[in-house]
């Protein structure tokens, strides 16, 4: 293909992420909850593919203007085909800030766990952002890409940044942070999901009059990051969530006991929830507890993975995804 001719598909591979400490401030007036917020990226990924549908031959030629949505692989069948995907609004606002008539189909392959507290749908939109911004040579500057990015939702741009960093705000104020890998990390994912605003709303219930500290970032974890050091990293690991998201699924307690007993050094609930992140001492380590996990009833599956991972990056094709994929599709 000559270099002039523009692209007629890009596809961006983009990371989970697990929230290594997440301290929740009380809640503030306009909803959200000031946070101490500490990401770190897993080598679990979606892969977000946008294609043009307005050039003949071309991999997503409908001869249709407008977002078509399609997505493949584990729980795809809960993920929304319409303007409540964020990838979908990330493609419009792209569009709106270019003054662009977006023809664009997207075709996303999840493999990070559907309303898993990984910020799969986070990834997805940022997947999406760089992804439209390739194809349509558009070329907006970080800075901006990051604008849009926290306008799509908290955890959004960092799964645009990757690596490491401290999302203070509402977690969309991001600070990158050093971090010498890799960790071992295993996640035991649930069935179903748990609804963000609803941890949070239960965290604000079981605190009740009790004053909250405002978030800070403890600096024994930011060291721990910073040197490697996977013993003090486990030890420093909190999320102020967890109790909400075991309140609200009791069951994670037990998935949380057997992590342990496994022989995890530390283990929390990522994010929200439901599935729960455990830090092995190495490779080996992980992939025993996961198994270990897988077989212990107490949680659907269980994946080894290491961190950190780099944010969203293009890449030259989708890999073969080794599950049973659904596909659904539907024009946004
Ligand atoms: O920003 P995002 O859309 O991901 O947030 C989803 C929901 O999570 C919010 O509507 C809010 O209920 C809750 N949230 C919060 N404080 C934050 C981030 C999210 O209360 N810092």
């Amino acid at each position: 293909m000559p270099a002039t001719q523009p692209r007629s598909s890009v596809t961006v591979r983009v990371p989970a992420k697990v929230n290594v400490q997440l301290a929740v401030g009380p809640p503030r007036p306009d909803g959200f909850h000031d946070l101490a917020n500490v990401f770190l990226a897993v080598g679990l990924y979606d892969h977000v593919t946008a294609s043009r549908t307005d050039v003949p031959g071309a991999p997503g030629d409908r001869g249709a203007p407008g977002i078509t949505v399609t997505c493949t692989g584990p729980g795809s069948e809960h993920v929304p085909l319409d303007r409540a995907n964020l990838a979908v609004r990330a493609a419009e606002l792209l569009a709106a800030r270019h003054a662009i008539e977006p023809a664009v189909r997207l075709d996303i392959v999840k493999d990070i766990p559907v309303a898993g507290g990984m910020a799969g749908g986070s990834a997805d939109a940022a997947g999406a952002l760089l992804a439209c911004d390739t194809l349509w040579g558009t070329a907006t500057p970080r800075a901006e890409l990051l604008d849009i990015c926290a306008e799509l939702g908290s955890d959004v741009p960092f799964s645009l940044v990757g690596g490491a960093a401290l999302g203070q705000g509402r977690g969309e104020r991001l600070t990158e942070l050093a971090v010498t890998g890799p960790f071992h990390w295993v996640f035991a994912l649930a069935d179903g999901g748990l609804s963000t605003p609803d941890v949070y709303r239960e965290c604000d219930r079981l605190r009740g009059d009790r004053p909250v500290p405002a978030p800070r970032a403890d600096p024994a974890l930011l060291d721990a990051l910073r040197t490697g050091d996977t013993p003090a990293l486990a030890a420093a690991l909190a999320n102020d969530l967890q109790p909400a998201a075991v309140s609200l699924r009791p069951a994670l307690a037990a998935t949380l006991a057997a992590g342990t007993a496994a022989g995890a050094l530390g283990g929390l609930v990522s994010g929200s929830g439901p599935s729960c992140a455990f830090l092995a001492a190495d490779a080996e380590a992980a992939a025993g507890i996961a198994k270990t996990l897988t077989d212990s009833g107490t949680c659907r599956t269980a994946r080894a993975t290491t961190a950190p991972a780099p944010g969203a990056t293009t890449v030259p094709t989708v890999p073969t995804v080794p599950t049973v994929p659904t596909t659904i599709e539907s024009h946004a």
